[in-house]
């Protein structure tokens, strides 16, 4: 089981008073950028800004993640170096490929040696967001044992495959169900594509809500007010919780009485459906 990652905030790496204001929000995950979310003058600052949030910053329960730049800028290997010493919890490689996390995860596994930090604790976590990628899903996910989730591109993979983005994201469909179904395979965290009007909560909570029903286990965010929205969206509503303690109550009491299947509010409840309920409890 991997640490809970509902909603996961990209926060500029440059941006001293994003930085702050992340560490304070009650979020499961920053994601500190040297990527996109920083101009290209700005990439130095940004990895000195970094390391000092690492080391100064109390980011309470929020898991720390840096995101680095993709390995085709020829600046992944500096940036890790950077950071890595201020001991974040893990890194999130952006354009991944197969090939590309196992080089990432093998720089990690020096550093990690260097440190005597225990070999593999560091995360990986990788971005599907090219067509390549995603028609090579099985590799980018069996790549190496470090790996622990991928998120869903969308953004990048619409502009590689010339799609025109849309609310309903039927451009999007094909590709955000076949990584969540990769991703179960190795069991991995799946995790949604920025919603990028950050101001519009009902747009969000719906889109989040889609994800989760689909198997995501988070979704990126990019704003401090997405990151309430999204985590709710991420947890099971009491109707569901309620319906889920019933179905694993009635499963014990069907198999001390030698019953396969037994019935809930009306309806056959087998094993799928109680491995459905469990799942919804360890949520929680
Ligand atoms: N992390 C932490 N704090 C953030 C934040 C973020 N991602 N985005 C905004 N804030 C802060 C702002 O600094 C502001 O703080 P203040 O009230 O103390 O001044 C507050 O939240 C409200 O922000 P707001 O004024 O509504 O938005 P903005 O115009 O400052 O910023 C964006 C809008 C989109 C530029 C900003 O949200 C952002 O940079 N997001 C991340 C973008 C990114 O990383 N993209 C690449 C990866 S997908
Ligand atoms: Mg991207």
């Amino acid at each position: 089981m991997f640490r809970p990652r509902r909603a996961l905030l990209n926060i500029p790496g440059d941006d001293w008073h994003k930085l702050e204001k992340g560490a304070g929000l009650d979020v499961d995950c920053v994601c500190m950028d040297l990527e996109d979310g920083v101009a290209l003058n700005r990439k130095e600052a940004a990895r000195a800004t970094i390391v000092q949030a690492l080391q100064s910053l109390p980011f309470g329960r929020a898991e720390r993640l840096v995101r680095i730049q993709p390995l085709a800028s020829g600046a992944a290997e500096a940036d890790l170096r950077a950071v890595l010493p201020a001991h974040p919890d893990g890194i999130v490689l952006p354009k991944a490929d197969a090939d590309g996390l196992r080089r990432v995860s093998g720089w990690m596994d020096e550093e990690e040696a260097a440190q005597g930090w225990p070999a593999g604790s560091l995360a990986l976590i990788a971005i599907a967001e090219t067509a390549q990628t995603m028609i090579h899903l099985q590799a980018l996910c069996s790549a190496t044992p470090r790996l622990q989730a991928v998120i869903f591109g969308g953004e990048d993979l619409a502009a590689d495959v010339g799609a025109v983005r849309t609310a309903e994201m039927h451009e999007l469909a094909f590709a955000r169900s076949w990584l969540v179904l990769h991703t179960a395979a190795y069991g991995l965290q799946a995790l949604d594509v920025v919603y990028t009007n950050f101001r519009d909560p009902d747009g969000l909570r719906s889109e989040a809500r889609r994800a989760r029903e689909l198997g995501y286990a988070g979704k990126q965010v990019i704003h401090p007010a997405q990151v309430p929205v999204v985590q709710e969206a991420f947890l099971p509503d009491e109707a569901e919780v309620a319906w889920a303690r019933r179905v694993v109550e009635g499963f014990a009491q069907a198999q001390a009485e030698g019953r396969g299947a037994f019935a809930v509010d009306g309806r056959m409840v087998d094993m799928p459906v109680v491995r459905r309920a469990q799942a919804i409890l360890a949520r929680l």
